[in-house]
């Protein structure tokens, strides 16, 4: 029997702080108008010391277990796309692992910049519709304002900070990711870059003092390279899926600029008001832009169950993509699972018990040694 990756739940999260065009028009030279007029973005949330990419992706995925009525108990997969992990290893996928106490999952991070939550979505559909995961959690999360030179007034108007998440089920009805495309193109990684701090840089003095661990990018190249896979992925995806573009309700694009979207629309052929367009409130929050702008759609009425949806995105690497979904929201459970508000309070005491089990079963090995 053919198994189906349904999206059954989703949650967003972004930073209470909220930073204006005028409040970076006091840091940098730029103004409102050249913002908004260039790229459309008005405003975008800001992470403070205490929230990070693993905290914003923990809020989003409880909110999105909440929506499908799953504990994180049976939760067999957790990718976290994202290009500001906390940390080179472990994985920020692990930290969210830990702190929702999805005992059962494997977890892992996928890196492919803006487009990282296409490609999360595809793998973890993937993993559903092959047999090897029942239950899956896809979490785009970002803290670029910690990877952004607030004196480059060419980069940080753009970016700011924030998670989304879907929970994806396994089921027999048809519908749920319908289809997707995973592009990339190498020999353009120089256009959009963060070159220290891995292992071709390592983090030293020099290149601190170089600004090589801030995002370095070709706007105006990355630009033209956007407007061309933007429409060419949506229009290769909804063909892969048997559809046509009449059969798409909305398309949610990666939030990068408006023009940009408002490009591949024109390309398209479509009218604005089958694009959902949130740039203005949250800049470009990298892979975490789809699932907010798909929050808000939902949010808004734009994108109701059985409607088709075309995610599209592109990204650093380079990389592009876009999926098809077939709409489906929450599978009603048969009982109320756990309260989402006690999935945290749980996952702290089993891992505190966790850390504590090593350090008797240290003490009582080095004791055998
Ligand atoms: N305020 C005021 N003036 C500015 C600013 C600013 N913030 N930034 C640049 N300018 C000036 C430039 O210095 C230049 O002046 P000049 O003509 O005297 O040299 C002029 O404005 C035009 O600069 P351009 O770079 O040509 O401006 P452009 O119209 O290309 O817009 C932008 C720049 C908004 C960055 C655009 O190129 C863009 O959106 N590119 C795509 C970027 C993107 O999407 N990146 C994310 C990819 S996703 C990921 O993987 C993270």
């Amino acid at each position: 029997m053919p198994r189906y990756a349904h999206v059954t739940g989703w949650g967003m999260a972004v930073p209470e702080k909220v930073l204006t065009n005028l409040d970076l028009s006091k840091m940098v030279e730029t103004n409102d108008d050249w913002i908004v007029e260039r790229t459309g973005i008005r405003e975008r949330h800001i992470a403070n010391d205490h929230e990070t990419t693993a905290s914003l992706a923990t809020d989003a995925a409880i909110k999105a277990l909440e929506k499908a009525n799953l504990d994180p108990t049976n939760v067999d997969l957790i990718i976290v796309s994202t290009s500001s992990p906390e940390h080179i290893f472990p994985a920020t996928a692990c930290l969210v692992q830990d702190r929702i106490g999805a005992v059962k999952a494997g977890a892992f991070d996928l890196s492919a910049a803006c487009t990282g939550f296409i490609y999360a979505l595809n793998v973890a559909a993937q993993a559903i519709q092959t047999g090897s995961a029942e239950n899956a959690l896809v979490i785009g999360s970002e803290t670029l304002s910690r990877l952004v030179n607030w004196k480059d007034r060419n980069t940080c108007i753009l970016f700011g900070d924030g998670a989304g998440a879907f929970v994806l089920q396994a089921s027999n009805t048809p519908g749920g990711v319908l289809s997707a495309v995973m592009r990339s193109d190498g020999s353009g990684g120089d256009l959009l870059s963060l070159p220290a701090g891995g292992s071709r840089l390592p983090a030293s003095a020099a290149t601190v003092a170089d600004g090589q661990h801030y995002i370095h990018m070709n706007g105006r190249e990355v630009f033209r390279f956007a407007t061309r896979v933007m429409s060419q992925a949506t229009q290769e995806a909804v063909q892969k899926a048997n559809l046509k573009m009449d059969d798409i309700k909305v398309i949610i694009p990666h939030q990068a600029n408006q023009r940009i979207i408002e490009a591949a629309a024109r390309q398209l052929n479509l009218p604005m008001e089958r694009v959902m367009v949130n740039v203005g409130s949250y800049g470009n929050t990298s892979t975490a832009s789809i699932p907010i702008a798909t929050c808000e759609a939902i949010e808004k009425g734009r994108l109701l169950a059985g409607d088709r949806v075309v995610f599209v995105g592109f990204g650093a690497g380079l990389t592009w993509g876009a999926a098809v979904i077939e709409w489906s929201g929450p599978i009603l459970a048969k009982r109320k699972r756990r309260l989402p508000a006690s999935y945290r309070a749980w996952a702290r005491m089993r891992s505190i018990l966790n850390r504590l089990m090593r350090y008797v079963e240290g003490l009582i090995w080095g004791r055998l040694d």
